[in-house]
């Protein structure tokens, strides 16, 4: 049964780490793998950036824009090495396995680093800080085929206190031709069921009242047991049996991959969150052929038929990619028509950015001029607003079950929470603590968040 180690208990040692996180969930929950490994060496986790001996960024290669955030970053950081002399910066996650030993490199264009470490190789952080510390190479970007990290317990140290991730699986193998992952994440293993659900039983105990599985393709996930085999359904309603109060998610699925077996098992238990997150990419079968993403139009649509007719209701979201290569007016307008027949409910769109390494960056040419990505993009973003306000509009007058999660940050005296469908719900605080489940009847809304008011009982 893991432990939780609660970051005020930890005795103080002389050295203070920081870590800095970017990119996806995955690396939110790396960094909380990071943090325990740290202090279980008798670290500590500092709260603030100018305090540390030793600051971590855990970074994301997904497109350009997310490597040279953290690049300007990491140049911004070098002037702290004057006050701190003694001072180590390090680099984590994909960008430390993508660009490995390059980034040792970089002192003439202002950016030292002092020490690289993959995403599976974060055990030995520990020995990679002290040889960065004795002035030797500190770097290790190799790639496991079975590190889950399933013994550590993650220590929660930026969470909330009501919702947590639990990482079920590492590594993609999937290869959409665009995408970086495969590369820097490496293989695609899952982890052991049981570590699973003994992570859950910990959080419940400690108040949490939202687990989100995730995995970059949580359909795939499967775990053999002397001849027993646990698949994603199964391991989702064993999550979901622990506890009816707990609510549980999952991200990501794939469209290729998303069984009704999956579906009626959400419809068993009212505590899984009908909300489902599946990235189309593009609405244009020729596309998603060039992108490898191995589902046609007409099957992803199938699929969403599927979800409308066993969940009614369920929240539908997505990712979009604008502007991928070769793509034509006709293929862009496939999209928009895609998503107007989805009718999304939420969408992360994106423009596309070629990654070196990549099958799209070895097979097709990258050819679609940057003006029209951008003017591409803005089609599809106005579509999503749209729909989204639609969506939104559809929830008025509806009662919500919302889980409070603090304070909004635009007003004091207004709480902030999110229904089951994912959406953000404000509403008036009347003495509400966070993790309590409230009822809100959705009064008004914007395309971004609802407004509501606290049904009385
Ligand atoms: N595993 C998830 C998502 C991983 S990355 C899945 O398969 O859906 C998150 C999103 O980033 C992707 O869904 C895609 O929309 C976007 N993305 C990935 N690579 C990209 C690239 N090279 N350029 C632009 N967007 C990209
Ligand atoms: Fe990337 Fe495709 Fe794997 Fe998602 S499924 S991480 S988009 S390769
Ligand atoms: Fe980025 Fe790596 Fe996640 S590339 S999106 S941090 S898996």
């Amino acid at each position: 049964m893991p432990q939780k180690k609660d970051i005020n208990q930890v005795t103080k040692v002389n050295k203070q780490i920081y870590i800095e996180t970017y990119g996806c969930q995955m690396n939110f929950s790396d960094s909380e793998i990071v943090a325990s490994v740290m202090m279980s060496e008798g670290f500590d986790v500092a709260k603030k950036l100018p305090e540390a001996d030793v600051i971590l960024l855990n970074t994301c290669s997904i497109r350009d824009h997310a490597e040279q955030r953290v690049l300007n970053r990491l140049r911004e950081l070098q002037h702290l090495r004057k006050k701190r002399p003694g001072l180590i910066i390090g680099v984590l996650g994909c960008m430390a396995e993508r660009l490995k030993s390059d980034l040792l490199e970089g002192e003439d264009k202002g950016i030292r680093v002092d020490m690289v470490a993959g995403p599976d190789a974060y055990r030995q952080l520990p020995q990679l800080l002290m040889d960065a510390e004795s002035g030797q190479k500190a770097i290790n970007v190799l790639l496991s085929a079975d590190e889950t990290y399933a013994d550590i317990s993650p220590v929660r140290y930026a969470a909330g206190g009501v919702s947590a991730f639990i990482s079920i699986m590492r590594g993609c193998e999937n290869f959409c031709a665009y995408c970086v992952v495969p590369f820097t994440r490496g293989k695609e293993r899952s982890r052991n069921p049981e570590s699973v659900l003994s992570e859950t039983r910990a959080l419940i105990q400690d108040g949490y009242r939202e687990v989100t599985l995730l995995g970059q393709n949580v359909n795939s996930y499967l775990w053999k047991d002397d001849g027993v085999r646990t698949g994603f359904s199964e391991l989702l309603g064993m999550v979901a049996a622990l506890d009816p109060k707990l609510r549980v998610r999952f991200a990501t699925s794939h469209p290729k991959d998303i069984s009704d077996n999956l579906l009626h098992r959400m419809a068993e238990y009212p505590n899984i969150c009908k909300a489902i997150h599946l990235p189309v990419q593009s609405g244009s079968t020729a596309v998603l052929s060039r992108m490898n993403r191995k589902y046609t139009r007409t099957d992803y649509l199938d699929r969403i038929r599927a979800i409308k007719e066993i969940l009614p209701g369920c929240a539908i979201s997505t990712d979009l990619i604008a502007g991928f290569c070769g793509e034509t007016e006709e293929e862009h307008m496939e999209t928009l028509s895609l998503m107007e027949e989805v009718g999304y409910d939420f969408a992360f769109m994106f423009k596309y950015s070629e990654r070196p390494g990549t099958l799209a960056a070895k097979k097709h040419k990258d050819d679609v001029p940057e003006k029209v990505k951008t003017r591409r993009l803005n089609e599809i973003i106005e579509k999503q607003q749209q729909l989204s306000l639609i969506s939104n509009q559809q929830d008025i007058g509806s009662v919500q079950e919302v889980l409070v999660e603090g304070r909004s940050k635009r007003s004091e005296d207004q709480l902030m929470g999110r229904a089951e469908n994912n959406k953000v719900v404000i509403f008036p605080d009347e003495s509400f603590s966070q993790g309590d489940y409230v009822k809100v009847e959705i009064t008004a809304c914007s395309s971004a968040t609802l407004k509501g008011i606290p049904v009385k009982e």
